[in-house]
């Protein structure tokens, strides 16, 4: 057997960092923890058996610590603190299967036997050691690591110490971990590794852990504390004068957690994917990719380094006060939309910033107005003409006649379509797929938007069902929607689950979404679930829209705040006009500026030009006819998912240009300041495309 490959077939185990009990639980912890429990749900709902493990880190000196400090023993401290996370986790709507504390005596007792192993095998030595120690980090630091005398990690002090230690020969693996991540196969006693191209992630991760393991010879690893300095630790199987660095005793959960907290019918070494954070990469990456070589165990699949996310553009800390609770926030707008916020807003793997009015934006857009507006407007539709109770698709095809006005006069237009308009299609499907499989939960969710809940309310809207007369192709209509919706439940599930069951309950089915496709497949798919004749049961608002505080301003104030502004106007102009006087030459009258047409528009789809860096081929709708290309040159700067959605600013009456043989219907404005940071232009409210700027 090689122990390079997990068998195929077998599970899937899905990890977090265990976190340190000394912190409360904020939007970092809540961030790791989403995503490893979408891909858990994602996983679990196609049939493979899952295991999701989380935790918390409790040794230490940290702990023992804040511990003295409450008058409390480190295990007594560590019993409280632990409950933070667990309600958190509930809170969240976390489905792991097993929660590992440190203290766990099967874990101390696996972390001893692998010592010992590694003793046994001469791959732990007693040596005399002196060092720079930063108690904050628990971490030694050679002298040429220091910045400037302190922590190269944190900036704070460092004590130095000289004492006698046991390191593990960690620098023997250095060569072995540079081939496996770069994709080199070998073999090590009697064990092959196949080497892993995609074992650390995203690249930009890979490419720094390589650059730092080609850099350098690889030291050491200092892996225990002479028991005088720290008590609070598991004690070395042969010395137990010594507790283990925290580091070893941490990493080892990942390995020993599945063998007592795992159902017992399967082995689950090794993890498919540990999600971590940046700031833990090298001690996932190289410290325990050595000691599991060491131990001739196996390695993870992937080890994913996510982005790191600030607050209001600001470093998140308790100092600032700035840390976001995110119980606070799953109160007042519920845990579905806060675990959506965070999947949508970036890229897994990018820094991301957590601003109020991005999150209020994102839901007011994306959930009240897209997804909650399709359902209840769906089911609002077939309470009032098939009195609530979904109608069966009567034909495959729909045909209907509209009356169009152009030029003055009335045409006739025959629309034909297919009911299954608006669903995801099996080859989308497998894009899907894909995404959540590389952890791209941004491009899935963006796709499932364009392609099915903006779809689908596009088809409402152009399909008119209210203006419908024949009876039949009401029907259609209203079973594609609703069937529509169904569909949509399933893939949103893993991202938001209370939700997709709420659409599930509303449509007049049962909730149980996970269960339901776990033990039918053929419900995944397009009609594979009856749902004619269900009689649908209309809740309140699935996202109800959240109104800001400018919008809840009554008229009264409104009038006032209208009269300030008239005020600082009347300033304003005069200011211009003073300014004007003295210096004319670089103004324009406002007879110019009125020449310029500029129209608020909606991407509906971006692409790169192929065969330029720099172009992206934009669909906007301007509120015409059709859709306008535009071809901006902003590729280097934004990507076409990010811009898909979003209402820019065009100058519309701008003569055609051709860039790259493709005619340019417009221009996208963006501003750009002396740093080369480009922002393009976007409107600030929701407003209806072609939505005049003046
Ligand atoms: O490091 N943005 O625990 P920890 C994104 N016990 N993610 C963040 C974040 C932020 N601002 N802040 C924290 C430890 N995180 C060790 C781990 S594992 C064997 C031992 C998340 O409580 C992110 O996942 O400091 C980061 O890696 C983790 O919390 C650190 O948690
Ligand atoms: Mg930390």
């Amino acid at each position: 057997m090689t122990p390079g490959k997990r068998k195929a077939g077998r599970g899937f185990y899905i990890t977090t960092p265990i976190y340190y009990v000394n912190d409360i639980p904020h939007i970092g912890h809540a961030y790791t923890t989403i995503a490893a429990d979408i891909l858990a749900r994602h996983n679990r709902m196609r049939g493979l058996p899952v295991f999701f493990l989380t935790g918390t880190d409790e040794h230490g000196q940290k702990v023992q610590k804040a511990a003295e400090a409450r008058g409390l023993s480190p295990k007594a401290h560590a019993d409280r603190m632990v409950e933070n996370f667990k309600t958190l986790w509930k809170t969240l709507d976390i489905s792991y299967d097993g929660f590992i504390r440190t203290t766990d005596p099967e874990h101390k007792k696996i972390v001893r036997e692998l010592l010992q192993r590694l003793w046994d095998g001469g791959l732990i030595e007693k040596r005399s050691y002196t060092g720079w120690y930063c108690t904050p980090d628990e971490r030694f630091w050679t002298e040429k690591d220091l910045i400037e005398g302190k922590c190269p990690d944190c900036g704070r002090d460092v004590e130095k110490i000289e004492e006698q230690n046991y390191f593990f020969l960690m620098s023997r693996y250095q060569n072995c971990l540079i081939d496996y991540i770069e994709g080199k196969s070998f073999s090590m006693g009697n064990i092959a590794y196949i080497g892993n191209p995609s074992y650390i992630r995203p690249d930009t991760r890979r490419n720094e852990v390589l650059g730092f393991l080609k850099s350098q010879p690889l030291g050491d690893l200092c892996i225990s504390r002479p028991k005088k300095r720290l008590a609070w630790g598991i004690p070395l199987p042969f010395d137990e004068e010594f507790v283990t660095y925290v580091w070893f005793d941490a990493l080892v959960n990942y390995y020993s957690g599945p063998q007592y907290l795992a159902p017992h019918d399967a082995s689950w070494w090794p993890a498919d994917a540990h999600l971590i954070g940046k700031d833990i990469l090298t001690t996932h990456a190289v410290y325990w990719s050595c000691m599991l070589m060491a131990l001739g165990l196996a390695l993870p699949g992937t080890i994913f380094a996510h982005g790191w996310w600030t607050i209001e553009g600001k470093k998140m800390s308790k100092s600032v006060g700035n840390v976001v609770d995110p119980a606070e926030i799953c109160g007042e707008y519920g845990a579905d939309a806060f675990r959506y916020f965070l999947m949508r807003e970036i890229p897994f793997g990018h820094d991301g910033d957590f601003s109020k009015s991005a999150f209020i934006n994102r839901f007011n857009t994306d959930l009240a107005n897209d997804l909650g507006n399709l359902l209840s407007r769906t089911l609002t539709m077939i309470e009032k003409y098939r009195g609530g109770v979904i109608p069966g698709p009567l034909t495959t095809k729909f045909r209907r006649k509209q009356y169009k006005e152009i030029d003055g006069t009335a045409h006739e237009l025959v629309l034909e379509g297919d009911v299954q308009d608006g669903f995801l299609s099996l080859e989308e499907d497998r894009t899907y797929e894909r995404h959540i499989g590389e952890m791209n939960f941004y491009a899935a969710l963006s796709q499932l938007w364009e392609i099915a809940v903006r779809r689908v309310n596009k088809c409402i809207e152009d399909s008119a069902p209210w203006k419908e007369k024949d009876g039949d192709t009401l029907s259609n209509l209203l079973y594609t929607f609703a069937e529509s919706l169904r569909v949509i439940a399933i893939y949103v599930y893993p991202i938001m689950p209370s939700s997709a069951r709420e659409i599930w309950r509303q449509l007049g089915m049962e909730e149980k979404v996970e269960e339901d496709i776990r033990k039918n497949p053929g419900h995944f798919e397009w009609g594979g679930y009856p749902i004619a004749g269900l009689k649908v049961k209309k809740g309140g608002a699935l996202f109800p829209r959240i109104v800001t505080i400018t919008e809840k301003i009554t008229s009264t104030e409104k009038v006032e705040i209208k009269k300030e502004t008239l005020k600082m106007q009347e300033a304003k102009a005069n200011e211009v006009a003073e300014t004007q006087k003295s210096d004319n030459g670089n103004l324009i009258g406002m007879e110019d500026f009125a020449k310029t047409e500029l129209k608020a528009g909606k991407v509906l789809r971006a692409e790169a030009v192929k065969g330029s860096n720099k172009l992206l081929r934009l669909e906007v709708d301007l509120g015409e006819e059709a859709p306008r290309q535009v071809i901006a040159g902003i590729g280097k700067k934004y990507s076409p998912e990010e811009l898909e959605g979003k209402t820019v600013i065009i100058v519309a009456n701008l003569k055609p240009a051709r860039l790259m043989g493709l005619e340019s219907r417009g221009m996208l404005l963006a501003a750009t300041d002396a740093d080369g940071t480009l922002s393009v232009l976007t409107a600030d409210r929701d407003i209806k495309p072609g939505a005049k700027i003046k």
